[in-house]
């Protein structure tokens, strides 16, 4: 295996939980290699405890977490060749940008003139190296606080990016402007985790994609396998009404539908409507529109595959 393909963050049948016994992390196997991964689920999935943990700032209940070969939790030494964006604003925001980021450098060990050249270096990089780096960063819109919260990441030039939701609340230009940012960066042989909420805020220009939720990882492999499985997926939906038949007649002419069955289970009230689609993103987006017109009864309406389900609607709303 040559370097580059050589995983660098590692994690194993990883389980952390919080207090109150919230899973964060669930039995969590997975590594990275080299290039762009998107971090990709919804709300509570678990990105920024994967992020963390990779980072050393918690520890895991159970597995292992490895970075470059190394225990973050143990070993700060990894901080010297990776750079993390937190998902929160922890900024000192009376500091302007550019105080904020020598700061910061200053604390990675430059003195004070390396600091201010690194500040100027990495501040260039994400387009804020003019008059607005002299702001107060209490001033700066939610893109330029992204802006600088990457910078930072920057300083020291590390190998491994580990990116918590910087496209979050940012304006298109911002978020065209980073993702642009990332490609130059990894053409120069630097690796990024990123998370987002949204898939197509990162396969623009992500290697691979691992999707997340519920702290356990559901997918993961190149872009187009992924789209792949969030838009093409056969899906199946099943409705318990007390007329399928009728029910049935409203979801025939719906081009996402691919099939239709019915079963009448004889110890029930109700019957079942069982629908495929291969696109349950439209799908989903018709549903409602389809019940409210069929005016039939409905009691429940379930997807086989919940995990996915969930997925989908929020990756593709
Ligand atoms: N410090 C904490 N104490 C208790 N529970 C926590 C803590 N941090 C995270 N959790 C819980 O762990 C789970 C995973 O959270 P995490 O923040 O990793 O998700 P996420 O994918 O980053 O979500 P978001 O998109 O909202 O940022 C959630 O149920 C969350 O409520
Ligand atoms: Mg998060």
């Amino acid at each position: 295996m040559s370097k580059e393909e050589a995983p660098f963050v590692i994690f194993y049948n990883v389980t952390k939980w919080y207090k109150g016994n919230v899973i964060g992390l669930n039995q969590f196997t997975a590594q990275v290699s080299g290039g762009i991964t998107g971090l990709v689920g919804p709300n509570g999935a678990g990105k920024s405890t994967f992020l963390k943990l990779a980072t050393g700032q918690i520890k895991p209940n159970i597995g292992i977490v490895r970075v470059f070969n190394k225990d973050p939790f143990r070993d700060s030494s990894v901080f010297n060749d990776l750079g993390y964006c937190p998902e929160q604003d922890a900024f000192w925001s009376w500091m302007t940008g550019k105080e904020f980021v020598e700061i910061l450098a200053k604390a990675k060990g430059y003195s004070k003139e390396e600091a201010k050249k690194e500040t100027t270096r990495v501040l260039k990089i994400v387009s804020l190296d003019d008059e607005r780096a002299d702001r107060p960063i209490i001033t700066y819109s939610k893109g330029m606080r992204q802006r600088i919260k990457v910078a930072q990441a920057l300083i020291g030039s590390p190998s491994l990016l580990l990116l918590d939701e910087p496209f979050a609340g940012a304006d298109p230009i911002t978020r065209a402007h980073l993702g642009r940012t990332f490609e130059d960066l990894r053409k120069e042989g630097v690796s990024i985790i990123l998370s987002s909420h949204v898939l197509h805020e990162v396969e623009q220009f992500a290697d691979q994609i691992k999707l997340i939720y519920r702290g356990r990882l559901l997918a993961e492999g190149p872009v187009r396998d992924i789209r792949a499985l969030i838009y093409d997926h056969p899906h199946r939906i099943k409705i318990l009404t007390d007329s399928p038949r009728e029910l049935a007649k409203y979801f025939v002419s719906l081009p996402s539908v691919k099939s239709l069955e019915i079963t009448d289970p004889s110890n029930l009230h109700y019957g079942i409507l069982w629908i495929l689609t291969h696109n349950p993103a439209v799908f989903y987006k018709e549903l409602p529109k389809v019940l409210v017109s069929s005016k039939v009864h409905v009691e429940e309406i379930m997807s086989v595959d919940d995990n996915l389900q969930a997925v989908f609607e929020y990756l593709t709303q």
